[in-house]
């Protein structure tokens, strides 16, 4: 018990102390850990909770990674791209209600009339967006994949300034059993470079639970956070898509997700303990293992929440792993239950503010 205490109340923690803290399996030592990185979160952060409004824009995507169930092999599905029209709607939705920052999310394409369309959508909701609680607009955070440098300055320079791309396990050999042989772990680390050299703040990420993946791995993962100094992290677990490879791990699976649950929370935990200012998402992926997962993210030190904005109609084909909660709801929907779900945490809630990261802001 020692040992825990002291490692528990360290100022900084090496990674073999986040190895061990992934490792604890006790609810009153979990609690204390959660307690711990609460407590680290108000310090560096506050207690704010910020918005992200979601709109998955597109599930066109000329990748295969292996887990997801919006890759390009999947026949099952009906891809959509929502028009321009319907992106701007969504976005002027998400300013009219305070929100601050919305995300743009599709499945990855690289042709130049996609980045054309993505910069100009952005330049319309910068321009459509401006007002007096908003002086510069809805913060835009773009999540499209792996792009070139020109290109991520050409988005950069559309108005966006946060960019999520997930480095899925910093594990390169455990990368390559998740992904095609030309979805390469070394372009994957390069664009987390080049999304930096372009001017965003950085956000990345991995999946918690891959068949295969250790503690070792995940305490690696946020040692890799910090190497490559990520401004915002957005975690959550694996989940099975029936139409993948995986879909042989479902029976396996189901004996492991309290487990994997638990270990997502922790690992929430570990990054704001290991990297203490920077913005911490409670994902979507978590309510879909447990119905309060997204409140026990929060509670757990992180300090951002993105509800789903895509238009109703859609949602259903966005799906990229089983049990994907909210998507026979509407956007009012969804605000009015993440409100109650953050107030239940006793959160305060950021209205029209980007909350951009500290740590990013630090730096500069
Ligand atoms: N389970 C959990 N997360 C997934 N993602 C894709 N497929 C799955 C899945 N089956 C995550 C990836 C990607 C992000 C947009 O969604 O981490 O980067």
């Amino acid at each position: 018990m020692n040992k825990f205490y002291n490692i528990l109340n360290k100022e900084n923690h090496t990674i073999e102390d986040i190895r061990y803290i992934l490792s604890l399996q006790d609810e009153t030592s979990i609690e204390q850990v959660r307690a711990k990185a609460y407590e680290v979160m108000g310090k560096n952060v506050g207690e704010k909770v910020f918005l992200r409004g979601l709109i998955e824009f597109s599930n066109i995507c000329v990748n295969d990674c292996y887990y997801c169930g919006i890759s390009k092999s999947n026949l099952n599905i009906k891809r959509y791209t929502l028009n321009e029209e319907e992106i701007l709607d969504s976005a002027l939705w998400a300013a009219e209600n305070g929100y601050g920052s919305i995300v743009l999310q599709s499945g990855e394409r690289n042709d130049e009339r996609f980045i054309d369309q993505v910069a100009s959508i952005i330049e319309k909701i910068k321009k459509r967006t401006i007002s007096p609680s908003l002086p510069n607009g809805l913060g835009i955070t773009l999540c499209v994949g792996e792009q070139t440098l020109k290109d991520y300055k050409k988005l950069f320079d559309a108005g966006a300034h946060r960019y999520l791309l997930r480095i899925e396990t910093s594990n390169p050999e455990l990368y390559k059993q998740l992904h095609p042989p030309e979805q390469t772990f070394e372009k994957r680390l390069e664009c987390l470079y080049l999304v930096k050299e372009a001017g965003f703040q950085l956000g990345t990420g991995v999946m918690i639970g891959i068949p295969g993946q250790d503690l070792t791995d995940l305490a690696n993962d946020i040692e890799f956070f910090k190497s490559i100094d990520a401004d915002m992290i957005g975690m959550g677990p694996f989940i099975v898509h029936t139409d993948t490879i995986y879909s042989q791990f479902s029976k396996e699976y189901e004996q492991k997700k309290r487990n994997i649950y638990k270990l997502s929370l922790l690992m929430i935990a570990s990054a704001r303990l290991y990297l203490k200012d920077v913005n911490i998402a409670s994902t979507t992926a978590l309510q879909a293992l447990y119905p309060m997962g997204r409140e026990m993210g929060l509670l757990f030190g992180a300090n951002i929440i993105m509800p789903l904005l895509t238009p109703t109609y859609v949602r259903s084909h966005y799906q990229l792993y089983n049990g994907k909660p909210c998507i026979d709801e509407f956007a009012s929907d969804c605000y009015d239950c993440i409100i109650n779900r953050i107030k239940s945490t006793n959160r305060p809630i950021a209205i029209n503010e980007w909350g951009d990261s500290l740590h990013f802001q630090r730096k500069k």
